[in-house]
């Protein structure tokens, strides 16, 4: 957690902090991991075949290799594990669409103090343009390949026999939930571009012949279908805090007797609404990069969920260290069968009905 700010030599080491990060995207740009490859190199070699200069690529070097992400010995420089892996655009195991995704994100955070005067997000490539959604969809798929399979080991789908991914895009975690659970079948639900890339990861997995796919608005349309589980996962911060209601109020429809809603998001769990650090920051992002989103805190997000009609609301604690958000995911769950319950989800199924056709 930040310490709080209270000297000023506190707060210019917490601006002057941008250093190593610029360090690490300049290396990214240049594609400096993959120059390197799994070759030992001396600066002037590695800054011919790099093009650039000797004087500018020894100074990054020696700073990377100050972080660990290069090994030096005397004046040769390797590549550490992680940059000859996932930072490697030539190893199977690179994750260069999440890379690019995040890089690019400096320059949009320099124009930050536009967002704050207007309100508005940066003119920015539009999240249903189908080239854009590709991209963005694989970036999403690098950010969790290795969250999902751990959050899929600790939720219990052993009484599910359907589950949708809704907003699943590539649909990382449902194919992580079908590998754990092998009487599930899951539908992943997103934009077509999205589905289309959820297809290709889907093919090469064995447990991809169980799931399907469903292109959707979730943000206007009703969900077709019922399910035992609907996962919800880095789609509430999104959206503004009416339309997230109105889909609670969808995705309740949409939930068999007892089913579960499991929302995984940048919860804020404090009781002003500031912490987890990673939270409150997420906020920021969607103020550049979305029309009302916003990051919620987990008891307002509870008082939406009852509104709706769920029941029996509580967040699952993930182990430390696997989770996607710090703080966990909150599962909330559809009235069961008995009568007052079953009159208050057809209530709020109504409600929902003639909501969305306003
Ligand atoms: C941040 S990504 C999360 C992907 C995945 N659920 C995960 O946790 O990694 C949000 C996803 O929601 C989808 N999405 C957002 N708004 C949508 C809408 N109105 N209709 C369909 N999909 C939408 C996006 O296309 C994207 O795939």
């Amino acid at each position: 957690m930040i310490r709080p700010l209270s000297t000023f030599d506190d707060f210019r080491n917490a601006i002057t902090a941008y250093r190593l990060p610029r360090v690490l995207i300049a290396a990214i740009e240049l594609d400096l991991f993959t120059a390197i490859g799994t070759e030992a190199w001396a600066i002037p070699d590695l800054a011919r075949n790099m093009k650039v200069s000797e004087r500018g690529l020894a100074i990054l070097c020696r700073n990377l290799a100050m972080a660990g992400l290069l090994k030096k010995q005397g004046k040769i420089y390797r590549n550490s594990r992680l940059s000859a892996t996932s930072l490697n655009a030539r190893h199977p195991a690179y994750r260069g669409d999440y890379l690019r995704l995040i890089t690019s994100h400096w320059a949009d955070w320099g124009r930050l103090p536009e967002s704050v005067k207007s309100g508005l997000p940066l003119d920015h490539d539009k999240a249903d343009e189908p080239v854009y959604c590709r991209g963005f969809t694989w970036a999403m798929h690098h950010r969790t390949l290795e969250t999902a399979p751990k959050i899929a080991t600790q939720i219990d789908l052993r009484h599910a026999r359907t589950l949708l991914d809704l907003g699943g895009g590539p649909g990382t975690y449902a194919m992580a939930f079908l590998a754990k659970n092998p009487r599930l079948r899951a539908t992943v639900c997103d934009r077509p571009a999205a589905l289309d890339v959820a297809r290709e990861i889907a093919s090469t997995h064995k447990a991809g012949a169980r799931l399907s796919y469903m292109p959707l608005d979730l943000l206007t349309e009703a969900i077709p279908g019922t399910y035992d589980v609907i996962w919800y996962s880095n789609v509430l911060h999104i959206y503004s805090p009416q339309d997230n209601q109105a889909l609670f109020l969808r995705a309740l429809a949409a939930l068999n007797p007892g089913g579960r809603l499991l929302i995984q998001d940048a919860f804020l769990h404090d009781r002003e609404g500031l912490f987890p650090e990673e939270a409150g920051l997420f906020a920021v992002s969607m103020l550049l990069f979305t029309e009302q989103g916003d990051t919620y805190k987990a008891t307002e997000t509870k008082i939406w969920l009852i509104g709706a009609g769920f029941e029996r609301i509580k967040v699952l604690r993930m182990k430390k260290g696997t989770e996607d958000w710090e703080g966990g995911i909150m599962e909330a769950r559809s009235p069961g069968t008995n009568a007052k319950t079953r009159e208050h989800r057809t209530r709020s199924i109504e409600n929902s009905q003639s909501r969305s056709s306003h």
